[in-house]
């Protein structure tokens, strides 16, 4: 009998649809590593930031790809400012390319990977076992991640977070190169109206559901 395929998890969605505390519980549920891959384009806007790399410059950008070890655990990598050129310079084909290997590397471990982004489903991992577009309406999406600015200390107006979510949803949506898309074989979940646990639960529910499906004869 061939050895059963390892369990790979893809979690796709916008900026503060759920998507990294979704992954990070289904990591933990099925025991599989878990890889928030919007780190490494954050830490490549960290790197520019810090050494006053020109986020215009794609070569600037493909540069500092080579510079962001050490960086994954920093804390300024959750700054807006970060989070504003990631989404600069994530657009960049080069960069996208020189980020791509890590991330294959990771999703295909002999023991499974869980691994959230906007491209995961589509193009780092198009054979994943089971994939979930997570969202949100871009409302509740803005008041989360004003709930998180406050937590963290820092001051911000909802009207200004709002704005700033529908400017990445563009470019991140509207790009040339692995533009945020759902997979055809994606799994939607609308965690809109869903508080932390239901939606945990229902991405648990959707992994097993297509987990079963697959493991069934044809
Ligand atoms: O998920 P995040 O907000 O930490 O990601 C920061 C930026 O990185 C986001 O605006 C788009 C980019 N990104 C990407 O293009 N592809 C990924 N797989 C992950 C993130």
């Amino acid at each position: 009998m061939p050895a059963p395929k390892p369990l790979v998890i893809a979690v796709d969605g916008p900026a503060a649809s759920g998507k990294g505390t979704i992954a990070r519980a289904l990591a933990k549920h099925f025991g599989l590593p878990h890889l928030d891959t919007g780190t490494l384009y954050r830490a490549v806007a960290l790197h520019l930031l810090r050494w006053g790399g020109d986020p215009e410059s794609e070569f600037a950008a493909l540069r500092a790809c080579d510079e962001i070890a050490g960086l994954a655990d920093d804390p300024e990598l959750r700054s807006e400012a970060v989070g504003g050129i990631a989404s600069r310079i994530s657009a960049y084909p080069m960069v996208r390319q020189a980020l791509l290997q890590r991330q294959q590397n990771f999703a295909e471990q002999p023991g499974g990977a869980v691994l959230d982004g906007r491209d995961i489903g589509t193009v780092i991992a198009p054979d994943a076992t089971a994939k979930l577009f997570v969202t949100a309406s871009p409302e509740v999406r803005a008041e989360r991640r004003l709930a998180e600015l406050l937590a963290r200390g820092l001051h911000a107006h909802l009207a200004d977070v709002l704005i700033d979510i529908r400017a990445r949803d563009e470019r991140d949506s509207h790009r040339s190169a692995a533009p945020l898309a759902r997979a055809d074989d994606a799994l939607l979940l609308d965690t809109s109206a869903l508080d932390r646990d239901s939606a945990v639960a229902q991405a648990v529910r959707l992994v097993e559901r297509k987990i079963k499906a697959e493991s069934q004869p044809a």
